[in-house]
């Protein structure tokens, strides 16, 4: 078993149990000054002096902190779609562009035309990129197959890229993403009740459900019917909720007891206060509010205040928000959101492990975690917004090993030859 040590760095983020994180917790998160990470293969053995170690990082003048746990995706999708932001840009809305040649539709038709292969390098591109940029958990989504075959091959594809990446990687179905243009939400909603949904439970192909539930697609009707079948096969469920309307759907999520509601730019004071008084999470996804320009953005300051849990992803998409940089979404947090850095920082990593129920492995350096860590080239994370162009990410550690470091830090890392 090799060892890592990430040694005398300016701050490690140390954040309180359990998870999630709420409320007055978030005063308790701590930054060690001049402790060291030292970890025995892939997990994280203690914090404080440092070892000596097969692989010995100098995090001097560096925060450390937890990789980052993008709990919102639509990876794997093949292709992007500039031309509708460009068209989006000339003043055309999400929804105008919600068509059969185009949206939703559109990534679908592409999936649709592209080899199993051609995803899988498309999206483990990406997945590399997101990596470099501190990510390694990530949330994957089904939703631009479209029809049962599609669907299970997209998450097959998933899977797939599961295996081939160091990350930690949880799966979604999200087969109730826009009604297929051949069908009506309800023929399709019961053919992924009757006949997807068993298929998916009986090839473990997903942790959770999730629906679009928006004046353009579902209903909370289709979501109560979806979430109660996917309870049955072992699946959890999260919803698209308030996205582009005020559906109540963020009220709905938290009296129907789901994992998470994300979104939530229109939801009212009412959404608020059932969200902070239950166990559902608030996801937000500010790429999405940056990509659109929405100018309706989300309540986060009375979420936080009220209580909720909060999490953040990067909604990475081809449509809302080809945005993969979990460090560029905590910048548009702070910013258009109003949230506090380390508010932030918690819901990038430690709330966000929860939402995927993942938060025993991963969101926090602790004893025992999985050995998944990001040096940032600043003192402390509370400046990660400061200057959103500049990458902050100086080495990545995921499972105990160098998953990437910045030329100019290079110097920093020994690694012994002695085996
Ligand atoms: O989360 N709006 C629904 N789903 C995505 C967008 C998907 C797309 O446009 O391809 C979202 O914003
Ligand atoms: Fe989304």
């Amino acid at each position: 078993m090799t060892s890592l040590v990430v040694r005398d760095a300016a701050a490690v983020f140390s954040a309180p149990e359990p998870a999630p994180i709420r409320g007055a917790a978030f005063e308790d998160v701590e930054a060690l000054s001049g402790a060291s990470v030292n970890c025995d293969g892939r997990t994280i053995d203690s914090i404080g002096e440092p070892r000596t170690g097969d692989t010995v990082f100098d995090a001097s003048g560096c925060a450390v902190i937890p990789g980052f746990v993008d709990c919102h995706t639509h990876l794997p999708f093949f292709g992007w779609r500039a031309n509708e932001d460009v068209e989006r840009l000339g003043g055309a809305s999400y929804e105008s562009l919600h068509s059969s040649e185009r949206g939703i539709y559109r990534s679908s038709q592409l999936l649709r035309d592209a080899s199993d292969q051609d995803v899988l390098s498309f999206s483990e591109t990406l997945a590399g990129a997101m990596l470099a940029a501190g990510t390694t958990t990530f949330e994957t989504k089904s939703g631009y197959g479209l029809s049962v075959e599609e669907e299970l091959r997209q998450l097959r594809i998933a899977r797939w890229l599961k295996r081939r990446l160091p990350q930690l990687v949880i799966p979604t179905c999200l087969a109730a993403h826009a009604v297929p243009t051949d069908k009506d939400a309800d023929g399709w909603i019961a053919e992924v009740l009757d006949q997807l949904l068993p298929r998916v439970a009986g090839e473990e192909l997903a942790s959770f459900t999730d629906i679009y539930v928006e004046e353009i697609a579902f209903t909370q009707q289709h979501a109560t019917r979806l979430s109660e079948r996917g309870r049955d096969l072992g699946m959890r469920p999260r919803v698209h909720a308030d996205q582009l309307v005020d559906g109540g759907t963020g009220t709905f999520a938290a009296q129907r007891r789901f994992v998470s509601a994300d979104h939530l730019n229109q939801t009212s004071a009412e959404g608020v206060a059932a969200l902070a008084g239950s166990d559902t999470a608030a996801v937000l996804l500010p790429g999405s509010s940056f990509t659109l320009r929405q100018e309706r953005k989300p309540a986060a300051r009375d979420l936080i205040d009220s209580g909720a849990i909060v999490a953040l992803g990067t909604d990475l998409n081809p449509g809302t928000s080809p945005i993969l940089s979990m460090p560029f979404v905590i910048a548009l947090a702070c910013r258009l959101y109003e949230l506090r850095p380390v508010e932030a920082v918690v819901a990038a990593t430690v709330n966000s492990a929860w939402v995927l129920g993942v938060h025993d492995q991963v969101g926090r350096l602790a004893p025992g975690y999985r050995a998944d860590m990001v040096v940032l080239q600043m003192r402390h994370w509370d400046e990660i917004s400061y200057r959103p162009d500049a990458d902050p990410v100086l080495a990545v550690f995921c499972r105990g090993e160098v998953a990437h470091i910045a030329p100019h830090a290079q110097s920093r890392l020994r690694t012994s030859t002695a085996q």
